[in-house]
């Protein structure tokens, strides 16, 4: 099966997202065919390499192998990206495919956005959290040590292929992380301007053991569901000037929370669900939403085997690192707040009233 999404973002920039899980050969043809008369670096990560390598027709100069971990996106590799590059001599008519999670999706987004001004580079995201969320909308960057994401760029990606056979190796936290983000597209659905109703909420609440299972078509629709809504948002503010701020729902504590566990302790998704406890429960206390759906979020949260965070931290520590956020703007503390059915709106507070909630 595969589902294919139209992305159009301004009058210059489309591309199309493949969902799907035909053979990696069929894979392996189609990047020979996205890359026939150019030359091509494929930037691929060591796990993914080690697992699936022997799918696949690269030759050893055309590839550059990185550790995975969110240390690995670092300037050091990004550098080791662009010196490959001029190596192999690319040109602006030559093409980068990233293939591997996040990590490698973002740093070799980044490098394809600079090196000579701007070359073409194509997402093929293997994790499921990389495939809902990072391998689209082009978000492209690398951390430095004053912060995640400090140095990036907006650069679309000339298409996204995403196999879900990959994720046949995930291991449950990684696969949680995925769902982690999923999630969080069931309680933004309305705010999203997308003009079919996905009923994305209730296919999770009636497809969880599917989901869980992996079953591939449930898996495929699934994707498709949550990229419809991102895709419909990020056409609308590709520069996150206003409403790309719905994707961040959680996020705001989560940053937070990954940040002060180094990001060592919880995987990006989960870190985003203890993000939409903490405002759903904030939420209703402030009469944003009524009892009923405060439950039902927490319903759907249990379903996946997601609890709330039973850890203490210190509140002082996540404000300060809240503010420093680049979501936070003039003093004030950006919270995505779930304000009705599947919608959510912004609401900005001073650091102080963050401490107390
Ligand atoms: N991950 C949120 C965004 O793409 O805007």
């Amino acid at each position: 099966m595969r589902q294919t999404l139209d992305v159009q973002i301004g009058k210059n920039c489309n591309y199309q997202i493949d969902i799907t899980d035909s053979t990696f050969a069929k894979l392996n043809q189609e990047i020979d065919e996205l890359s026939a008369d150019k030359n091509r670096l494929i930037v691929i990560s060591k796990k993914v390499h080690k697992l699936y390598i022997q799918y696949f027709n690269f030759k050893e100069s055309e590839l550059l192998i990185l550790p995975d971990g969110e240390s690995q996106k670092n300037l050091k590799n990004y550098l080791k990206i662009i010196e490959k590059s001029a190596e192999l001599g690319l040109t602006r008519s030559d093409i980068i495919f990233a293939v591997g999670g996040g990590v490698v999706g973002d740093i070799t987004g980044f490098a394809a956005s600079t090196y000579m001004r701007g070359i073409k580079f194509v997402q093929i995201p293997t994790t499921l959290l990389a495939a809902v969320d990072s391998s689209v909308g082009g978000k492209t960057a690398i951390d430095l040590p004053y912060g995640k994401n400090i140095l990036g760029a907006f650069y679309q990606p000339e298409k996204v292929i995403i196999n879900i056979n990959f994720f046949e190796t995930l291991d449950k936290k990684q696969f949680m992380s995925g769902i982690g983000e999923v999630l969080k597209y069931a309680f933004i659905e309305n705010s999203c301007g997308y003009r079919i109703p996905q009923f994305l909420f209730e296919f999770l609440t009636l497809g969880y053991e599917k989901i869980l299972a992996c079953e591939p078509l449930t898996l495929i629709r699934m994707i498709e569901y949550c990229l419809n809504l991102k895709i419909a948002v990020v056409s609308q503010d590709e520069k996150e000037g206003g409403l790309r701020k719905v994707l961040n729902f959680g996020h705001t504590l989560a940053h937070a929370l990954e940040t002060i566990t180094k990001y060592k302790k919880y995987t990006h998704g989960e870190a985003v669900v203890y993000g939409m406890f903490f405002i759903f429960e904030w939420a209703y206390k402030q009469g944003y939403i009524s009892y009923s759906y405060y439950r039902l979020s927490l319903d759907l949260f249990e379903k996946y085997g997601f609890k709330p965070l039973s850890q203490k931290y210190s509140s002082v520590e996540l404000t300060e690192i809240m503010k420093r956020d680049k979501k936070a703007s003039s003093r004030k503390i950006t919270f995505i707040v779930p304000n009705e059915k599947k919608e959510v709106c912004e609401v900005m507070l001073p650091p102080k009233k963050v401490r107390e909630m």
